[in-house]
Formats: structure tokens, sequence, C-alpha cells
């Protein structure tokens, strides 16, 4: 079950160079709202961008009605969204998607984001915390001005590492880099990821090599966010971690806006 309709944003935040945290008014979406989900948004009123964007849910307040969306500018869409002021009606369609799963058992998780892959990540941290996890968050930007959520994510008490590709913070290098640091030392029993397909691919590899398993978040572009129109597809091994190689027909097409984002990683083949 998802909400179609209006909400009403409360604030609009420049929050860094090309990044805006907005808080929307919305208690029948954030009733069914889970960290890993995502809305869809008509960002503008007339035909130009037509269909909806897609952005995560990346902070949840049940008693308050609300959500927050963290989102970067790329595009027409998003820049429209950061032209939105406290007061403005916005068209939501969600809480779309699967979202994320905590399975029973695991005592540390590695959670990894890269680049605006960090936003659905902080609900997850937050219900990691919630029963008892010890985690290590990594983030990988490309520069310190990028690196975005950090003290957020401090302030719950994490263990936060950051990466950036010039160096200009923390590790220097990509995240997985960072991560392969890391993991022998934390030892987590389990990971969560979000960010870019090559950072996706680096870490499922990496890990796999650990013995470790995980979860993914995808991003495909959208069209109707519901799994009708197909647009969203990812190629997904059957059977769960079969070895055989997409060539020889080991997969399926799954929707990500339906199936995912969220999926095992060692189900998912991203082709370059
Ligand atoms: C499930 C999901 C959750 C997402 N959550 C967030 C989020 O929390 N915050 C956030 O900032 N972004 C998020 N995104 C990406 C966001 O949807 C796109 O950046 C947005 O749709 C771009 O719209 P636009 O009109 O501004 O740009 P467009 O003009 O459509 O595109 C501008 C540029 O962005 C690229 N782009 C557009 N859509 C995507 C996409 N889906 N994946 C990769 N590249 C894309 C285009 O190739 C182009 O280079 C998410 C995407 C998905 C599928
Ligand atoms: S966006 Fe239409 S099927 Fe996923």
């Amino acid at each position: 079950m998802s909400f179609s309709g209006l909400g009403e944003v409360v604030m609009n935040t420049k929050v860094g160079p090309e990044h805006f945290l907005m808080r929307v008014y919305v208690p029948q979406l954030t009733k069914l709202a889970k960290p890993g989900r995502f809305v869809h948004i008509r960002c503008s009123s007339g035909m130009d961008p037509l269909l909806r964007r897609p952005i995560s849910l990346h902070g949840i307040d049940y008693g308050k009605g609300t959500i927050s969306l963290l989102y970067q500018v790329v595009g027409t869409g998003t820049r429209m969204l950061a032209e939105m002021s406290p007061g403005d009606g916005i068209d939501l369609m969600g809480p779309l998607g699967n979202g994320f799963t905590i399975p029973d058992g695991i005592n540390k998780a590695l959670v990894v984001g890269g680049g605006i892959g960090v936003a659905p990540l902080f609900p997850l941290v937050q219900s990691l915390k919630h029963y008892g996890i010890e985690q290590t968050v990594l983030l990988g930007a490309r520069s310190a001005a990028f690196v975005i959520g950090r003290e957020q994510l401090e302030s719950l008490g994490v263990k936060v590492k950051i990466a950036t590709d010039d160096g200009s913070f923390g590790y220097q290098g990509f995240v997985t880099g960072l991560a392969e640091d890391v993991i022998p030392a934390a030892k987590p029993d389990y990971f969560f990821a979000c960010g870019p397909y090559p950072m996706l691919k680096g870490l499922i590899s990496l890990t796999k090599g650990f013995g470790l398993s995980g979860q993914v978040s995808l991003e495909e572009y959208m069209g109707c966010g519901v799994g009708a129109c197909l647009a969203c597809v990812c190629k997904n091994r059957t059977g769960g971690g079969t070895e055989q190689p997409a060539s020889a027909g080991g997969f399926e097409y799954k929707k990500v806006c339906t199936d995912g984002p969220v999926f095992e990683a060692s189900e998912v083949i991203l082709d370059d």
C-alpha cells in the first residue's frame, strides 16, 4: 500500500555544494515509511519533466509525520526541487520499493555509502543502532566538500570513516580501498551499501573474498515507479548466488522499483 498526493514542504535547505535537505509533512506516507524505500516525486506542475523522480527516504519521523529527503541537484527535476520553499505543496507517491531487511543474528555491520548513496543509509543506521548492532560506516566522496552527513552519523554514536578520491579528507582513494583496509580489523558479519555501480561492483567482489554477505540498494532510471513500464529492470541471478555467468543465461530481470531497490548482494549482476 502506498500514498499518492500532496505533502507540505516544511524545510528545504542547502547542505552541500550541490546538495539539499528537504523535510516534508506527509503523515499518511510517513506511517508506511521504512529505511531503503523511496518516494516518486512529480517535480513540475507542467510537462517538463514529465516523469516523476525517485528519491530515497533519508529521514523518517513517525511522531511528527515527516520524511526527509537528501538530494543532489543533477538536472531539471532536482533543480526544481531545490527551488521549493516551506509551505509549498509537493506531489509524492510512496513509499515505494522494498527497503532494507535486517537479518536475524547479525552483530557487526559494515555500512558503505558512495556519493549521494549516503541518503538512504541514515535511517538504516538508526535502525541498526536501535537493534544494538555495532556498525562501522564508510563514506566515499570525490572531495571533502562532497562528504555529506558525516556529523549527522557521528551524532548517532557510530564509527564513521571517510574516503575521498582526491585525498582532501580521510583515506585517499575509493571507498572500496578503505573497506579493504577496514574489514580485517572491524570484522563485520554483514554489509549494506548504496552508491554508484562501479563502487557496488567493487564492494561485492571484495566482500565476497571475505565471505561476507549483504544487501545493496540500486539506482536505475525510472518511469512509473510501480512495476508497470519495465524502465528500471536489472539483471538478477536466479536461485540466489549461483555462479552461472549471465552469458550462460543464469539471470532473470527484476524491477528495481518493486523488487528492489534493495537486493541481496550475491544476486545482483552489475554489467559494465
Ligand atoms: C530508488 C532510487 C533512489 C534514489 N534516491 C536518491 C536520493 O536519495 N538522492 C538523490 O539525490 N538522488 C537519488 N536518486 C537519483 C535521482 O532519482 C536522480 O538523480 C534524479 O532522478 C535526476 O533527475 P533530474 O531531472 O534532476 O536529472 P536528469 O535531467 O534526469 O538527469 C541528470 C543526470 O543525472 C543522471 N541520472 C538521472 N537519473 C538517474 C538515476 N536514476 N540513476 C543514475 N543517474 C541518473 C542522468 O544520466 C544525467 O546525467 C535515486 C534514484 C533511485 C532509482
Ligand atoms: S519504473 Fe516502471 S517498472 Fe520500474
